[in-house]
């Protein structure tokens, strides 16, 4: 199937097989590794991704649900050379330990900022509750984004 969107800022047109989701299309069609796969079953967060700002599961998501969409993937946090708040932060404060959860996080926590620029901690960990960390860095996680909450 043919699918045109937007990613990342710019537009995209592209071919996907039919039964790709959209974390098949990101990383083995168009080679964007930084959208992790983690359960493959919509349980641990892993590949969220935003469309039209909105957090989703990538792997749950069939690629023909992104046409016509504003997607944003980890690659599209940083502009022109500027890391997003959330990815200095997450950097500064050590929310990321081995990194592997740290894409979604920052995604889901992206998708709650644009929604609530200064959430409660009660907010932000529900709103990344959904996302699993292996190495049980929710601390620093959540103060991290409580950090870019209150620099707005
Ligand atoms: S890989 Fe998608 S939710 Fe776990
Ligand atoms: S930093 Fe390792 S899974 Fe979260």
């Amino acid at each position: 199937m043919s699918l045109s969107f937007t990613l990342n800022g710019q537009p995209c047109a592209t071919q996907a097989p039919d039964h790709w989701t959209v974390l098949d299309l990101l990383r083995d069609g168009l080679g964007l590794m930084g959208t992790k796969y983690g359960c493959g079953e919509g349980v641990c967060g892993t590949c969220t991704v935003l469309a039209d700002g909105q957090p989703i599961r990538a792997c749950l998501v069939l690629a023909a649900h992104v046409r016509g969409r504003v997607l944003v993937t980890v690659e599209g946090l940083e502009r022109d050379g500027r890391l997003d708040p959330i990815q200095t932060a997450f950097a500064e404060r050590g929310a990321a330990q081995c990194g592997y959860c740290t894409p979604g996080m920052m995604l889901a926590a992206k998708a709650l900022l644009l929604e609530n620029p200064s959430p409660s901690e009660h907010e932000v960990r529900e709103a990344l509750s959904g996302n699993l960390c292996r190495c049980t860095g929710y601390t620093k996680i959540v103060e991290a984004v409580l950090a870019v909450a209150g620099s707005k």
